[in-house]
C-alpha cells in the first residue's frame, strides 16, 4: 500500500490542493480522483458543512473511500470518461496507489502509448457536467479537486465539463501530460498553458507543474489581481503620483515604477516600531532597505524614498497630490485605521484616484474590520482583489 503518510504529508501537511488558499467556505466540493479519502477528509475538516462528492474508480482504493469516508460523503465508484473504460495499473499497483482508467469519447483520443499493459474494465463513467447538474444549485459556491491520473484530458476535450471547469469558484488539479493527445504530450508547460487557455478567462490561474490552480474572478471586479492596477490607472489617465506606504523590499515598488507613474513615494522606517513591533529585527529591516535600493536602481529620478513611519511621512506629502496609495504598514487595527484616513486625504478629489490596501481578508490582522469601517462612515464601495494566498488586496476610489 502506498504509505498513508506520503499521501497526508502532500494533501494535508503541504497543502498541496492549496484548499488553505481559500477565502470562501465552498456550499459543495467535488473530490475527483477520491482514491482512499485523503483529500475528502481533510475537506471535510476545513469546510465541514460543505457536502462532498467524491470519485474513485478502482475498487480497492474505493473500498477504503466507502468504508472510512465522512458521514453525507456522495461517493461513485466511477472514473472520470466517456463509454468503456481502459484500465493502465499502476506498475507499482496496490490500495492508494495512482491506478490509471481512461477513456476514448467525446472529443477525445486516448493516445496509442507503449509498453502499457491495458485492459478494458467493467468500471462506469461520468463526466463533470453530470455531477453538476445533480449537486450544485444556482449559487452555490464550487471547488473541485482533480487528480485522476490523466484522465482529465477527456474534460479539457468536453465542452460541457469545460463548462463546469469555468462556472468553479476553485479549481484545484495534478495534471498529467502523459495522457494528452497530440504532439506535446510528454510536456508539462504545454498541458499547463492549454488549461491556461481555457480557464485564464474567468479565473486567475496559477500552476507549480504538475499542479494547476485557477481561482475564479471576482465577477464584475475590474483587476483580478494588485499587479493589474497599472492597466487601471493607465485607463484612467492617472499615472501621476503614488505612493506605497509598507515598502520592506520593494518589490511592489519596482511592480508600480513599471507601471509608469510619474514618481513613486517610498515609506518605511525600516526598523522595528515600539508601539508596534513586526518581528524583524534591525538588521533584517536594514537588509529589506538593502534590497529595495537596488529593486528600484535605475528609478532614482521618480522615487523619493521616506525612511520614517507613515504618520511623520504624511506631514510631509500634501493633500490631493496622489492618484494612487497602497497601504501595506502596520496591520494592527489601531495602525490601519490612522493610516487610511492620513492616506486618503492625500489622494486627489473628483478623478478616480485610488486607495489600495494588502492583507485584508488575513483574520490575523486588523485590516478588514479598519477598511470596513473606514467604508462604512464615507458610503463607499471596497472592491476585493483576490491574490494567490490568503493575502486578498482592497481597494477604494476617491468621489
Ligand atoms: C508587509 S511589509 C510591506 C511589503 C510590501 N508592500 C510588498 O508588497 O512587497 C510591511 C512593511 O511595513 C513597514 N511598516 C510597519 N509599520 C509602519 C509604519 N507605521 N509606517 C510605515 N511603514 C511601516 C515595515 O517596516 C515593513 O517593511
Amino acid at each position: 500500500m502506498r504509505q498513508i503518510s506520503t499521501l497526508y504529508g502532500e494533501v494535508v501537511v503541504l497543502d498541496a490542493y492549496k484548499l488553505q488558499s481559500l477565502i470562501f467556505p465552498p456550499d459543495v466540493i467535488f473530490d475527483i480522483g477520491a482514491n482512499i479519502g485523503v483529500f475528502t477528509h481533510y475537506a471535510h475538516e476545513m469546510f465541514p458543512d460543505a457536502p462532498i462528492v467524491a470519485v474513485e474508480p478502482h475498487p480497492p482504493n474505493f473500498a477504503v473511500l466507502e468504508e472510512f469516508a465522512p458521514l453525507g460523503t456522495v461517493l461513485f465508484n466511477r472514473a472520470i470518461g466517456c463509454g468503456q473504460m481502459l484500465h493502465y495499473p499502476d506498475p507499482e499497483g496496490g490500495v492508494g496507489g495512482g491506478e490509471t482508467y481512461i477513456s476514448n469519447g467525446d472529443g477525445y483520443e486516448v493516445p496509442d502509448v507503449a509498453g502499457h499493459r491495458i485492459e478494458e474494465v467493467d468500471v462506469q463513467s461520468l463526466l463533470l457536467d453530470a455531477l453538476h447538474k445533480k449537486y450544485v444549485r444556482p449559487g452555490d459556491r464550487l471547488a473541485i479537486k482533480i487528480d485522476c491520473e490523466g484522465a482529465e484530458n477527456i474534460l479539457f476535450a468536453h465542452p460541457p465539463s469545460v463548462e463546469v471547469l469555468q462556472k468553479a469558484d476553485f479549481v484545484t488539479m495534478e495534471l498529467h501530460p502523459y495522457w494528452m493527445d497530440g504532439e506535446s504530450r510528454d510536456d508539462p508547460e504545454a498541458l499547463a498553458s492549454r488549461v491556461h487557455k481555457i480557464l485564464g478567462e474567468t479565473h486567475r490561474c496559477d500552476s507549480e507543474i504538475p499542479m494547476f490552480y485557477a481561482w475564479r474572478k471576482p465577477d464584475g471586479e475590474p483587476i483580478a489581481g494588485r499587479g493589474e492596477f497599472g492597466g487601471l490607472l493607465a485607463e484612467r489617465g492617472l499615472l501621476g503620483n503614488a505612493a506605497e506606504i509598507g515598502v520592506c523590499s520593494g518589490t511592489y515598488s519596482r511592480d508600480i515604477l513599471d507601471w509608469g507613474v510619474r514618481h513613486l513615494l517610498l515609506v518605511d522606517p525600516w526598523r522595528e516600531l515600539s508601539d508596534a513591533p513586526c518581528g524583524i529585527s534591525d538588521e533584517q529591516h536594514e537588509a529589506y532597505y538593502q534590497e529595495c535600493l537596488t529593486n528600484i536602481q535605475g528609478y532614482e529620478d521618480r522615487t523619493t524614498i521616506l525612511r520614517m513611519t507613515s504618520v511623520e511621512a504624511a506631514k510631509q506629502t500634501p493633500d490631493e497630490s496622489l492618484d494612487f496609495c497602497s497601504i501595506d504598514a502596520n496591520h494592527r487595527f489601531e495602525g490601519i485605521s490612522v493610516d487610511l484616513p492620513t492616506w486618503w486625504r492625500k489622494l486627489r478629489s473628483g478623478v478616480g484616484a485610488i486607495l489600495a490596501g494588502h492583507d485584508y481578508l488575513s483574520p490575523d490582522y486588523g485590516v478588514n474590520r479598519a477598511v470596513t469601517e473606514f467604508a462604512a462612515e464615507r458610503g463607499l464601495h471596497v472592491h476585493l482583489v483576490i491574490e494567490h494566498q490568503r493575502d486578498a488586496s482592497f481597494w477604494m476610489e476617491k468621489p
